[in-house]
């Protein structure tokens, strides 16, 4: 019976195991061969690798249980390892004993040929079994590891900010309303920045790290309606003191994950020398000033990253940047570069005005090479109290729900900054997928939200 067996080792430590008889439990993710022989493809959650069944070797019985196995079906597998350099991960699996699991019930749907992209997400439940999904999963898994080692040995606190928010922060058009028994209104949080820099005041330095709600209408391969985001603050920081802690970040995420999942990015086909000058730090900081100035000259020259439109557009001093001007911005770069100070007016509410230009807020934007976009936001707050107030008002915020914000400028109130940033724009710029929709198990768009 199957409960005389339990797995040995995994198939990540097998290479520890050369010569030595292990037993995996495992899944068939494919079967080839005929005649005397028997390719069993599998996989247990740690990796993949091959298992080799010779008539010769196994007795009978083996060797048609091995047969009779399908697709997604689960064996304790007993073999011997061998070396073998031509094997992904450098090893196969010569089978001795198989002995199946559980029965499986009607086909696999997911067989091995081609298939789209909706029919994978339809089956994402059962499609995260498959190696892409998995390595693009388990490289979250390290980053938001690194995340919290970065924070922690950095002194940070982690603090919690709620998910049901009194108010806006952001734009106030992106908020899901939640229905409070017909009292008062409430809201999906949109950032958890408000609440964390009530933390930073008590705390010093915190960070957020949880999910985040916009609805967005952008059918955009970098929108999610819900998606993961870390938000440091830090009491009292400044604008540059702020980059300087997002550099350090990135480039220890980065690191970490070059450190630890090579063997995910390589089954990725990620070239990971795109990631060298993330991973070393020194990045490049332009005003939007000086950013509205390259996309200028880059489109006079007709000098376009291949994933820009030719009859994209020069930016006009005071409006936005769109995905398409990050992306010729970013492609100047051979790491992400922080745009910093634009116009107050195309920005949120609480922060700072530079000195030296009132115009200007004292914000940033990371940008990731190679059509990534905007990987982080942030700012220094506003630390004084009517200038505070005003910009609420003048925004047409409803005062009242700002007033325990107001309360941290009331008193012992100091310069202040923190930034957000997005979990799986990162993800997906370290992986090299196409869509964010792939950084997150289970992706919730306009589009989806099934399984
Ligand atoms: O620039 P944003 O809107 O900044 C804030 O929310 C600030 N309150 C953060 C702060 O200062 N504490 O969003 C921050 C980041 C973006 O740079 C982007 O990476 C990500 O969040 N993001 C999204 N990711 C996926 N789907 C969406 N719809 C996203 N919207 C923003």
């Amino acid at each position: 019976m199957a409960s005389e067996f339990s797995a040995t080792t995994t198939i990540r430590d097998l290479k520890q195991h050369i010569g030595q008889t292990v037993t995996l439990g495992a899944w068939l993710t494919d079967k080839s061969g005929k005649g005397k022989i028997q390719f069993l493809k599998l996989r247990d959650g740690t990796g993949f690798v091959q298992g080799t069944v010779f008539k010769g070797d196994v007795t009978e019985e083996v060797f048609e249980a091995a047969k009779r196995l399908t697709q997604e079906q689960a064996a304790w597998i007993t073999g011997e390892v061998r070396a073998d350099e031509r094997a992904p991960g450098g090893v196969e699996l010569s089978v001795r004993e198989v002995m199946p699991i559980g029965e499986n019930h009607g086909e696999y749907p997911i067989t091995p040929k081609e298939h789209g992209i909706e029919f994978l997400m339809d089956n994402r439940h059962l499609w995260l079994r498959h190696r892409r999904p998995w390595a693009v999963l388990r490289v979250r898994d390290c980053v938001q590891r690194a995340i919290t080692t970065f924070f922690h040995g950095e002194g940070f606190v982690r603090f919690d900010a709620p998910f049901f928010t009194p108010n806006a922060a952001e734009d106030t058009t992106e908020l899901f309303e939640i229905d409070l028994f017909g009292e008062d209104k409430a809201y999906l949080s949109q950032t958890g920045q408000l609440h964390a820099e009530a933390g930073a005041m008590a705390f010093g330095k915190v960070y957020t790290f949880g999910p985040t709600f916009r609805a967005e209408k952008s059918k955009t391969r970098r929108h999610l309606l819900e998606f993961w985001m870390i938000e440091p603050e830090v009491a009292p920081s400044n604008h540059e003191q702020n980059m300087a802690l997002q550099e350090r970040m990135i480039s220890f995420i980065v690191r970490q994950v070059l450190a630890e999942c090579a063997a995910e990015l390589e089954l990725l086909g990620r070239d990971v020398s795109r990631l060298q000058g993330a991973a070393e730090g020194n990045y490049p900081r332009v005003t939007y000033t000086e950013a509205l100035e390259i996309i200028r000259t880059r489109i006079e020259a007709g000098d376009l990253p291949d994933n820009v439109q030719a009859d994209v557009q020069p930016v006009e001093w005071g409006d936005d940047l769109g995905a398409p001007h990050e992306t010729i911005v970013g492609s100047a770069f051979d790491r992400p570069v922080m745009i910093e100070k634009y116009p107050a007016t195309i920005k949120a509410f609480y922060m700072q005005p530079d000195p030296e230009d009132p115009r200007l807020a004292l914000c940033d934007d990371m940008i990731a090479p190679d059509g990534y976009g905007e990987i982080i936001g942030g700012s220094q707050r506003i630390h004084d109290y009517d200038l505070l107030k005003s910009r609420i008002e003048a925004q047409g915020l409803p005062l009242e729900a700002f007033e325990w914000y107001l309360d941290l400028r009331r008193v012992g109130s100091v310069p202040h900054a923190g930034y957000g940033m997005g979990l799986e724009r990162v993800i997906a710029w370290i992986t090299g997928i196409d869509h964010i929709r792939e950084a997150i198990p289970f992706p919730r768009m306009l589009t989806r939200m099934r399984p």
